[in-house]
């Protein structure tokens, strides 16, 4: 046996013994033929991923051990939608109208364009981890201001992001102490990512049911002792995807005295903050309940902002982490070692958006017009609570199955709008929101055309909303197409 094969048996042997160690504890994947065929052509790949995977004889299989963790992850809302609309066909003579994926519609900021093309050169330059002083002073200016802050202490307050999704996922990967219980309170329905966040690390969802009866935000108060000393993050979503809910600052500060008695985090994401209907009554942050409770050091308390929805610049991924110091340094480090930099170009583009305050208000006053369009053509058909904020409807299906209302609104209609139920977990749910479509009439480029049709055929095909009928006295939801004809 020459020397090169020697250290391969013994490489091998280390893997299969690898592999049997494993064989017991982890969930694996056997994928044979891409095992082999990365074998026999790649050997250096089969030693790339012997620390993590290991295959028992080379001969016939190749195991790959991932992170069992990844099979808990739910398949994400829109991969549901479009395996319910795998088998059907839409009328070919109406042009598709998605209501389905929450991305502006409206023309990115300028502005931060032109900052992006005229930084272009410093793509030559690897970016630091906490931005450029000037951004996180910008930031902290920004939030100050909004949020009527006594200060942000720029170096251990404030930590640029790649948008609030990422760092949603990383904080909770850098929060959580899986050496103890690691329970993560999310309100139902959810941004996904708060579950999946909590899944790959280790913890376990609790899922806080938002329901009308409680103007669909969680219900604190219905959490028990018990239970409460077990979660270690709060996430709060306000404006709420995918209700649009506003939490009032009143609920902030009894969270925060929930959180000192309890010793957890709230995670406040507030991406949608800058989308408010009402101009004189922007929704209150979780850092201004801090402030107004004179609690400067933000203890325990981390928000999330982003530039996507404010500034129209989902592309750009920009965002920023604020509050606690204790949170946010050791986040900071945790994003050393995980390389999630802003480029240089794209921090002068956020400089600039977060600088200007104009086009968010032109923002605000164009979907303000979308709303008001869009909420009296569905009024009459649909129940939906009174939007505060955000860019989402979320109306009461007639009828009450999500599903099936839209199932039938692509296959008649050609108009795809995501079900509530899919952005739920129904089994912990006391009222479960099937029931409800998230629809994004108001995020869509032509707001009241994209209301009429599913209008018109709501209409005509489902149930109208409970009134008294004029012809019948009926006070039901009704099916009666002569009970409809007099409304
Ligand atoms: C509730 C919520 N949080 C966070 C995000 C992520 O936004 P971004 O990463 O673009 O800042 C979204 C995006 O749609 C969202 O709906």
């Amino acid at each position: 046996m020459d020397v090169e094969s020697s250290a391969q048996g013994r490489v091998h042997s280390a893997l299969a013994e690898t592999c049997s160690r494993h064989r017991q504890a982890c969930s694996r994947t056997m994928i044979t033929r891409l095992g082999l065929s990365l074998h026999r052509r790649l050997p250096i790949i089969v030693g790339y991923f012997s620390r993590h995977d290991a295959y028992n004889d080379a001969s016939t299989a190749f195991w790959i051990l991932m992170n069992p963790d990844l099979d808990a992850l739910h398949p994400y809302p829109f991969e549901k939608l479009a395996a319910l609309k795998a088998e059907l066909t839409p009328p070919a003579s109406l042009a598709h109208i998605p209501l389905t994926i929450g991305e502006p519609q409206h023309a990115p900021y300028p502005g931060a364009l032109a900052a992006l093309v005229a930084h272009q050169a410093e793509m030559a330059r690897y970016p630091a981890t906490n931005g450029l002083a000037a951004l996180r002073e910008t930031i902290a200016a920004w939030a100050c201001q909004r949020f009527a802050l006594a200060g942000l202490d720029t170096e251990r307050q404030v930590l640029p992001v790649n948008g609030t999704r990422e760092a949603i996922f990383a904080f909770v990967q850098a929060a959580l102490d899986r050496s103890r219980p690691a329970k993560v309170a999310v309100p139902n329905p959810f941004y996904q990512i708060y579950e999946g966040a909590t899944l790959l690390a280790g913890g376990e969802p609790l899922y806080l049911d938002c329901t009308a009866d409680n103007g669909f935000r969680p219900d604190f108060s219905a959490v028990s002792a018990d239970t409460w000393r077990d979660v270690q993050i709060v996430f709060i979503c306000s404006p709420g995807n995918p209700t649009g809910a506003v939490t009032p600052l009143a609920e902030f500060k009894q969270l925060i005295a929930l959180a000192d008695e309890y010793d957890f985090i709230i995670a406040s994401d507030e991406c949608y903050s800058e989308l408010y209907l009402d101009e004189a009554t922007p929704p209150p942050g979780l850092l201004q309940a801090c402030a107004e409770l004179g609690r400067d050091d933000y203890r325990r308390c981390v928000v999330f902002h982003s530039l996507s929805k404010r500034s129209n610049l989902p592309g750009l991924r920009s965002g920023f982490v604020a509050g606690d110091a204790d949170l946010i340094m050791p986040f900071k480090r945790y994003r050393t070692y995980h390389g999630c930099a802003m480029s240089l170009p794209m921090q002068h583009a956020s400089i600039a958006a977060w600088q200007d305050e104009n086009h968010v208000r032109a923002n605000r006053e164009a979907y303000r017009e979308k709303f008001s369009a869009v909420t009296d053509v569905l009024a009459p058909v649909m129940d939906f609570p009174t939007p505060e904020a955000s860019f989402y409807l979320w109306p009461a299906v007639p009828g009450g199955d999500d599903i099936a209302f839209t199932q039938r609104l692509f296959v008649e209609q050609h108009v795809s709008v995501l079900p509530g139920s899919l952005m739920a977990t129904i089994d912990g749910m006391t009222t479960p929101p099937g029931g409800h479509t998230c629809s994004r009439f108001i995020s869509s480029a032509t707001a009241t055309p994209a209301a009429k049709r599913p209008r018109r055929w709501t209409k005509r095909a489902c149930p109208l909303k409970p009134t008294t009928c004029a012809k019948t006295g009926c006070q039901q939801r009704c099916w009666n197409i002569s009970c409809i004809a007099s409304r």
